[in-house]
């Protein structure tokens, strides 16, 4: 790497958000513009799944820089075995829990399996479903032959987030959800993808489940934000599924994803200890009656 690259900086030094352009916005609410600044000012960016109305809340209350309303809820959410089951309407159903939460966080909402192959009326149609279910930008997987839609899209005045590598509506064609870009041609074929993607007018690119050194290729050679999973830390920001970074499946534990609670132990507790009041008969007690 070109120790004098923008990219090199990132790696080296990160500044502190006192250090950098004040314009710079560092407090809840992110646009797209700031997407674009995070990246010149090589500060990283913060997304999670979010998929209901309490949650929402709950994170909107916290510092993280964008809720993404990912496909993901058709098996987190549903218990599918596939991100194919989540269909338009459940998307905009769940975009609209998710909005009445998020107390102005930046929304991001999967396009559902096929909803952008269907032609370019079908496309938007759903595009503005979800646009008023509340997301702020749509997410699409992959870019070949779509990126003239995507073209269309980001005109029509909705941004867009690209995604590359593993995408999972196409993991028939994949043969499963496993780490693409391995050998050269993948990997050269996403690179030139990444580029095509900004082009078409993307504002930042989701990166999942590729080696890391193609991920910092991508990064390098893109001008909009890359934001990985399982794609290494040379990426300008990370998204984790919010039920995987607070284990609350404990069978689930994928190599990138890293445990920051143990959702799946507080819960089990809490109802436990709830049931033990109740068969105990402590609750409710006299401050939880009404006389
Ligand atoms: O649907 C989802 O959760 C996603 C993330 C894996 C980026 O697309």
């Amino acid at each position: 790497m070109d120790i004098g690259s923008p990219m090199a900086y990132c790696f080296v030094r990160r500044p502190s958000p006192m250090e950098v352009d004040p314009e710079v916005n560092m407090t809840r609410t992110l646009s797209v513009q700031e997407f674009a600044a995070r990246k010149a000012a090589c500060l990283p960016i913060s997304m999670v799944t979010c998929y209901d109305h309490w949650s929402a809340r709950l994170l909107a209350a916290t510092d993280v820089d964008c809720l993404l309303v990912g496909d993901s809820v058709a098996m987190v959410m549903h218990g599918h075995d596939s991100t194919i089951h989540a269909d338009l309407d459940m998307m905009a159903l769940h975009t609209e829990a998710v909005s009445r939460g998020a107390g102005g966080k930046f929304i991001v909402t999967d396009m559902p399996f096929l909803a952008h192959r269907a032609g370019t009326p079908a496309a938007m149609a759903a595009v503005g479903r979800l646009v008023q279910a509340g997301a702020m930008a749509v997410k699409i997987e992959g870019a070949a032959g779509n990126l003239e839609l995507i073209r269309h899209i980001v005109e029509s005045g909705v941004p867009v987030m690209g995604h590359l590598g593993l995408t999972p509506q196409s993991h028939l064609v994949l043969g499963g959800h496993r780490v693409q870009g391995r050998d050269e041609q993948v990997a050269a074929s996403i690179l030139a993808s990444a580029g095509q993607l900004a082009s078409a007018g993307c504002f930042a690119l989701v990166l999942e489940c590729v080696p890391d050194t193609l991920a910092e290729r991508v990064t390098q050679s893109v001008g909009i934000p890359t934001i990985g999973i399982g794609a290494g830390s040379g990426t300008d920001g990370q998204v984790l599924v919010l039920h995987d970074l607070l284990a609350v499946n404990e069978t689930f534990h994928p190599r990138f994803v890293r445990q920051y609670g143990e959702g799946h132990r507080w819960v089990r507790e809490a109802v436990d200890a709830f049931h033990r009041d109740v068969v105990s008969r402590r609750f409710p007690g006299p401050a939880e009656t009404f006389s």
